[in-house]
């Protein structure tokens, strides 16, 4: 099963390394940058998404590996968990042009690869990191809350619905703002308490 699943990533994995029609792929290749498909355990109860590759990440092809990735690690040990354990990948697979914001169309173009990682892994908490996956997320899965702000929605326990059962999921601030604003580090600190009930299965 293990290596089904690992092998099944590795195939879409693939199909996003030869997307040639994204509007990032000339800029990935012309930096000798790494997609950033995600990784982690293929059978993780936690599943995290965040925004899309930065620098650091296209440079590694592995997600969340700079600053922003520093405490992620440091809020998931906080919880009992290294990142082996857990899922971690990004709405957008390749770094946009000077961390600018992904566009609508970006996002839709990885969508249908996103929603498969979702689909074989069957996570049964989707924990998002910042707005973008925020949104993704509510909308891809309908959630009565889609349209509210993350001010508002971190650290909330939702309910959402997917083709493999009923699932959680649970909004977070994005690492890298919480980096530069201290109060939403405690926040966000405070808000992935939330996870630890989900940590037995991890
Ligand atoms: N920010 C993200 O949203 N994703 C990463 O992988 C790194 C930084």
């Amino acid at each position: 099963m293990d290596q089904n699943r690992t092998a099944a990533l590795e195939k879409m994995a693939e199909e996003v390394r030869n997307l040639r029609e994204s509007p990032l792929y000339e800029y990935r290749q012309a930096h000798n940058y790494a997609m950033v498909f995600g990784e982690g355990s293929p059978h993780a109860a936690i599943m995290f998404i965040g925004e899309a590759p930065g620098q650091t990440e296209a440079k590694t092809g592995r997600p969340f590996v700079g600053a922003a990735g520093r405490l992620l690690n440091d809020l998931l040990s906080s919880i009992g968990l290294n990142r082996e354990a857990v899922y971690i990948t990004n709405i957008v697979k390749d770094r946009p042009p000077e961390n600018r914001d992904p566009t609508p169309a970006e996002i839709q173009l990885y969508q249908p690869f996103l929603l498969r990682q979702i689909e074989l892994i069957q996570p049964q908490v989707i924990a998002t990191l910042g707005r973008f996956a925020m949104d993704f997320v509510l909308n891809q899965f309908n959630l009565p809350e889609q349209g509210q702000k993350i001010s508002v929605l971190h650290g909330k326990l939702l309910q959402a619905q997917t083709s493999y059962g009923p699932i959680s999921v649970v909004p977070l601030f994005h690492p890298a703002v919480a980096l530069y604003t201290r109060d939403k580090e405690a926040t966000l600190r405070n808000d992935f308490q939330v996870l630890k009930q989900f940590t037995e299965q991890s």
